[in-house]
Parts: structure tokens; C-alpha cells; sequence
């Protein structure tokens, strides 16, 4: 059985004294922890730093955005595939809500992004779906993943081993302090699994992909997460900024 991933998405929350001092707590605190893959992801500015501390332990390093080529004079500002993995990463967090809402990213821009991660190789994305709260209201919420799955991996070819993580995250529901209802969460995975089904097949579903859960997770509601069948760990955004609060989230999933 496949480990359960348990991803802490730091944002733009630290600035580089707090990034290290934590990415120092989470490599004291998780060793020796081998029932799940802890992945950290931090500011990419401070991506080689916290490669440096974290060597030798279990916790893999993220990023949270990349840009879709390899290399080249026209891309100002953007940091490639080969970049990151140069970094020492191992995972990209891709087309997360707050990159659609504040930058504009849609789901074309998303998938060059999936498929210049897939065709590199080094690199294993996260990417993330959810529906907004109109949406949701309005009854669209299957309507909607599956179309954004269906524009997120249009054209996508995954070989052998190579992994995708899709992260579920309900829009409405990130940094509120209120999860979905786990039964709730437990449907849409299934719903995100049968629709990966129709786009990739369903021995590369089972092979290849991961459905995990983000929005508003901390030590209490993790609890009734932790045995729902459909969910192959979390993403977490604020409790992924205290110790103590993110490794009890990292117990209680992997149990
Ligand atoms: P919160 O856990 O703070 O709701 O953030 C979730 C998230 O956006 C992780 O990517």
C-alpha cells in the first residue's frame, strides 16, 4: 500500500530566519517518522536553504508554483522543472486557487504546467482542483472537477512509476478554520477517481495517482479524515506552521 502523503504548504506566510528555524523543528521532529511521505514546501527563494538542513532526513522538498518551459531568453522572472529539481525538489504544487485567483492562472496555463513537470521527469506535481462556494451552491461541484481534471491533464502520457498528485481544495474551505464534512470529501474523492478513470484509465489511476485533501485541516478535525478510503493524505496550509499542530496532523492520517 501506497504511503500517505502529508504535504505542509508554508505560502508566502515566513520570511528566511523563520523558514530555516522551522525546516530545522520538522527535520528533529520527523525522524525516524516512516509511515507517510512528509513533503515541505517553501518559499522558492528559500528552496536551497532548507534542501541544506533537510538533508539526510525523510522530509522531501516542494515547490509551490514552476513555469512550463526548461529554458529561455523571453521567461523573466519564471523558475523551470530542472530548476527546482536542481534545488533539490521533488515535488511542485501546480495551479493552487490562490495562483487562479490572484495571478490568473487557468487551467490551460495549468496544464503546460502538468505536462512540462510529467515530461521532466525529476519532479512529481501537485495539482489542485476545487470548486468556489457559487459553485458548490449552485450544485456545479462534479460538473466543475471533472472539468478541471479533464483541462489539467489534457494530453498527458504517465510512464512507468511516475506519480500525480491531484489535491482537492474546495475553495471556500482554505484558511477558514472549516473542513469539509469528511463524508463529503469522501464523495468528491470518489468522484475525482471515477472521472481520472474516463481520462487516463483506470490501471493508471490505480498505478500512477493520488487524490489527496487541503483546506482548513488541523489536529482536531484530522481525526475523522484519518479512515476514509479515498483519501491518500492532505495538503495543509496553517498548521503546517507550528510543529507540534502539523505533527499531530502527520499521526492521525497515517494512524
Ligand atoms: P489551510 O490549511 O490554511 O486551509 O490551507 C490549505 C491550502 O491551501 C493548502 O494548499
Amino acid at each position: 500500500m501506497l504511503k500517505k502523503y502529508i504535504i505542509a504548504n508554508w505560502k508566502m506566510n515566513l520570511n528566511l530566519a523563520e523558514t530555516l528555524s522551522l525546516a530545522k523543528k520538522f527535520k528533529e521532529k520527523f525522524a525516524g517518522f516512516n509511515q507517510g511521505e512528509v513533503v515541505v514546501c517553501p518559499s522558492t527563494l528559500f528552496l536551497i536553504e532548507v534542501n541544506e538542513i533537510l538533508k539526510g532526513s525523510i522530509i522531501k522538498l516542494g515547490a509551490q508554483n514552476v513555469f512550463w518551459e526548461e529554458v529561455g531568453a523571453s521567461y523573466t522572472g519564471e523558475v523551470s522543472p530542472e530548476m527546482l529539481a536542481e534545488a533539490g525538489c521533488r515535488y511542485v504544487i501546480l495551479g493552487h486557487s490562490e495562483r487562479r485567483k490572484y495571478l490568473s492562472e487557468n487551467y490551460e496555463i495549468i496544464n503546460k504546467k502538468v505536462r512540462a513537470v510529467v515530461k521532466n521527469e525529476k519532479l512529481i506535481p501537485i495539482v489542485c482542483i476545487g470548486e468556489s462556494l457559487k459553485e458548490r451552491k449552485t450544485d456545479r461541484r462534479d460538473f466543475v472537477l471533472v472539468e478541471q481534471l479533464e483541462q489539467a491533464l489534457s494530453g498527458i502520457e504517465v510512464f512507468g512509476d511516475q506519480r500525480i498528485i491531484i489535491a482537492y481544495e474546495p475553495i471556500w474551505a482554505i484558511g477558514t478554520s472549516t473542513a469539509l464534512e469528511p463524508a463529503e470529501a469522501e464523495y468528491a474523492h470518489k468522484i475525482i477517481k471515477l472521472a481520472l478513470n474516463d481520462i487516463v484509465g483506470m490501471q493508471a489511476v490505480s498505478k500512477n495517482f493520488s487524490v489527496i485533501y487541503g483546506g482548513s485541516i488541523n489536529s482536531k478535525n484530522v481525526k475523522s479524515f484519518a479512515n476514509l478510503e479515498d483519501i491518500d493524505g492532505l495538503l495543509v496550509g496553517g498548521a503546517s506552521l507550528k510543529i507540534e499542530e502539523f505533527y499531530k496532523v502527520a499521526k492521525s492520517i497515517v494512524k
